[in-house]
């Protein structure tokens, strides 16, 4: 049972905390003197609680830098962030891994999958950490394998499958256990067009039916036509941020034409 306090806690955090994840002044350089790579620059967001957020920018703006940073992966060097109300750079090494694994997902750009592990056994693994009861593991595993077309390879290693199978994987890895906030680095750069439709159905419903909050980068304007908002990222910087007004259709002409603006990205389509 809960305590007062505990009640308490959460009506304050109810009620006080809009935003689910803060960056705030968030600078990040790799390497040193003439080697010097300002990935983000004096970086700041806002996300509330639910928002579906797309990041776009050409190759090298610092969009997984982005990602990495605000999801407590990679430390900033200057600037800080705070996840439902939480500064991960005051958490102590366990608690922000415990933190991560009960309230974050991911995707990452290179998928990032365990090779000594079969397909399921991967997407299991989030399940197998929280010690979840083995039959409705394989039960959860089996649907989200069925519905991304991939429970026919599941004992299947990543090195044996192909590159959009092992993105869906990584995909249904990320999602199995239901995160409040799903951080996605191109999740369907490897996919056709029947499988990216899948994917962002699957995401969009996660976002609506249960209020995850998700921030996903693509290079992809039909991906990014399903967010709320699109920001575009350049030299680390933010340069444009758009909201979605009207349908999916008018958002994605919206983020055609805004790309086009930024140059030469459009070409990519
Ligand atoms: N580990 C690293 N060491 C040094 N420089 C890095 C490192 N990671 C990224 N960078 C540099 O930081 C900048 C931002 O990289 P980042 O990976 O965030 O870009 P990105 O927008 O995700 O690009 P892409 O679309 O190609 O994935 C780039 O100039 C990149 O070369
Ligand atoms: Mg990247």
């Amino acid at each position: 049972m809960k305590g007062v306090y505990d009640i308490l806690r959460l009506l304050y955090h109810k009620k006080n905390i809009m935003n689910v994840l803060e960056g705030n002044y968030i600078t990040k350089i790799y390497g040193k003197e003439d080697n010097k790579v300002v990935a983000l620059d004096d970086f700041s967001i806002e996300i509330e609680e639910g928002e579906f957020i797309g990041v776009m920018g050409s190759s090298g703006s610092g969009k997984t830098t982005l990602l990495n940073v605000l999801s407590g992966l990679d430390n900033a060097d200057s600037g800080s962030i705070i996840i439902n109300g939480n500064n991960i750079g005051e958490l102590n090494k366990d608690e922000l891994a415990l933190f991560k694994r009960r309230n974050l997902g991911f995707v990452f750009q290179e998928f990032k999958l365990l090779d000594s592990l079969s397909l399921q056994e991967n997407i299991m693994l989030p399940m197998i950490l929280d010690k979840r009861e083995p039959q409705s593991m394989k039960l959860r595993a089996k649907e989200i394998m069925s519905l991304f077309d991939i429970y026919k390879l599941k004992d299947k290693y990543p090195w044996n499958v192909s590159g959009g199978q092992q993105q869906r994987a990584a995909i249904a890895r990320a999602v199995i256990n239901e995160p409040a906030i799903l951080f996605a680095d191109e999740p369907t750069g490897n996919l056709d067009s029947k499988s990216t439709r899948v994917i962002m159905n699957y995401i969009s419903k996660m976002n609506k039916e249960l209020g995850s909050t998700i921030l996903m980068v693509t290079h992809d304007p039909f991906a990014a036509s399903y967010c709320d908002r699109v920001i575009f990222i350049e030299d680390g910087k933010l340069s444009i941020e758009m909201m979605k007004k009207g349908d999916k259709k008018n958002f994605l002409g919206d983020i055609i034409h805004a790309l086009s603006l930024s140059g030469g990205a459009v070409d990519e389509i």
